[in-house]
């Protein structure tokens, strides 16, 4: 079972809970990197713990703040990190299919419910393009580094 490695502030710890729930029901398991509670905490505490673990694991996260504006920042400052800030279906889509994005920051004060579960949906479940010209371009982002 393809594990999703999560977390979020306060802001998105509500979210957080509900998206938690939702993998179970598509069949991921995830990793809850926190918080525990709603209490006020700092976005890129928790940014920082999930995009090392996804750096290190070569695998997938979600993170979620008011915005996800922070959360998308901050994660992209760890190494190996393509986080993407999706507002819709098109832009998790292509933010998969043509960035490789490797973390989907969600904010739960910008997005209706609904909405958050669709674009994690689409987001999961679309694949890298095959494209040798979008792989060239992700390479290209990555030698930023
Ligand atoms: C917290 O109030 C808020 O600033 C945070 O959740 C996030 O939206 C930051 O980008």
């Amino acid at each position: 079972m393809e594990k999703i490695i999560i977390g979020s502030d306060h802001g998105g710890f509500k979210l957080k809970e509900k998206i938690k729930g939702y993998l179970k029901e598509l069949g991921y398991d995830n990793e809850d990197m926190g918080p525990f509670n709603d209490e006020s905490s700092d976005y890129p505490d928790y940014a920082k713990k999930v995009a090392k673990k996804v750096a290190s694991e070569k695998g997938k996260g979600i993170l979620i703040c008011g915005t996800g504006m922070g959360m998308c920042m901050a994660a992209n400052k760890v190494n190996g990190i393509r986080a993407a800030l999706a507002y819709d279906e098109y832009t998790a889509k292509m933010s998969r299919e043509h960035n490789n994005s490797n973390i989907l920051c969600l904010g739960e004060r910008s997005l209706k419910e609904e909405m958050a579960m669709k674009i994690v949906k689409i987001w999961l479940k679309t694949p890298f393009s095959k494209e040798e010209r979008h792989h060239k371009r992700v390479d290209k982002i990555m030698d930023l580094e």
